[in-house]
């Protein structure tokens, strides 16, 4: 009698059942009498993507530091698969599988792909005395592993500098997952990329969700955010304007809410009357708020 062989995807995505793989809890972090952060919740499932929105000083970076070990929250708490946890140091939150890439990357780029790849992680070779750096094996796995991102890297030996902004960031996040991340967080990772570097980079955070990585993506653009988000998170000057699952919420709304609707409004009325070619951003955005009712 043939065996009955159960197999299991391993890549897909919990369903909503399972605990999540973090959840944050009504963190707040004061600095001072300044408060960065008041009450913030939400959560990160395995295969997806929470996309965490705001302008500058809404605390999105102190967000992403408290959950990757270099602030400890003053209220609230954080569980990764159910269970309470608390780091200490950035060390820890690695060793417990979150990998952040910070908005400055980390990446020295004088320095060759395959050296950035494993800086700080050089894999041996030998024992005792004859241990050694195995250069050869590094590159190689540097060559892979960005071959699996589906970018060929003809020299591994030439600086990180000569990559595009988005190949660069494809390299941090290359490291991540080779490293064995379980959680990737992005600060900012298309701020500073034009529209199609920054599509690369929304198509690699794609692939580590399908990979079932949890992301966290930090943006300030709702039109990158959406595509790729299965969840938002809105901060504005350390508050919550709402933690939504996509269901729940329209682009036009994301847009909304993110620049405050009377504000939008006013800023496509004076775009409005604006020259030609700003004109028509300006009717745009009336339209998207008109939809808005
Ligand atoms: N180490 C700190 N000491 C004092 N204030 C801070 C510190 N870090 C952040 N803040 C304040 O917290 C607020 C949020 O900052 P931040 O998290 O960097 O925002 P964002 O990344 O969204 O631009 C700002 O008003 C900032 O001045
Ligand atoms: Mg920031």
């Amino acid at each position: 009698m043939a065996d009955i062989e159960v197999t299991e995807d391993k890549a897909a995505p919990r369903n909503d059942t399972d605990a999540p793989l973090l959840e944050i809890r009504g963190v707040t972090k004061a600095f001072g009498s300044v408060i960065s952060l008041a009450d913030i919740s939400t959560t990160v499932r395995a295969g997806q993507v929470t996309c965490v929105l705001g302008d500058n000083g809404a605390g999105k970076s102190t967000f992403i530091k408290l959950l990757s070990g270099v602030y400890r929250p003053d209220q609230g708490e954080l569980l990764m698969d159910g269970e309470p946890v608390r780091f200490g140091t950035p060390r820890e939150a690695l060793d417990a599988g979150i990998a952040t890439v910070f908005q400055d990357l980390a990446v020295v780029p004088l320095m060759s792909i395959w050296r950035n790849f494993f800086l700080g992680s050089e894999p041996t070779k030998g024992r005792g005395p004859l241990r050694r750096f195995d250069a050869e094996k590094a590159k190689q796995i540097t060559r892979s592993e960005m071959a699996d991102m589906g970018i060929d890297i003809r020299d591994v030996d030439q600086p990180v500098g000569t990559l595009s902004g988005g190949e660069r960031q494809s390299v941090a996040i290359a490291r991540a997952v080779h490293f064995g991340a379980r959680l990737l967080i992005l600060d900012e990772p298309t701020s500073a990329l034009g529209v199609k570097q920054a599509g690369v980079v929304l198509k690699y955070i794609v692939q580590a969700r399908d990979k079932g990585l949890g992301v966290i993506f930090i943006t300030h653009n709702p039109h990158h955010a959406y595509p790729v988000g299965d969840r938002f998170l809105l901060l504005k000057r350390g508050k919550s304007l709402g933690d939504f699952a996509k269901s729940e919420i329209s682009l036009p709304e994301l847009t909304r809410l993110m620049a405050g609707g009377a504000e939008l409004e006013q800023l496509a009325h004076e775009l409005e009357r604006e020259g030609d070619k700003s004109g028509a951003l300006g009717r745009e955005l009336l339209e998207d708020t008109k939809t808005l009712g």
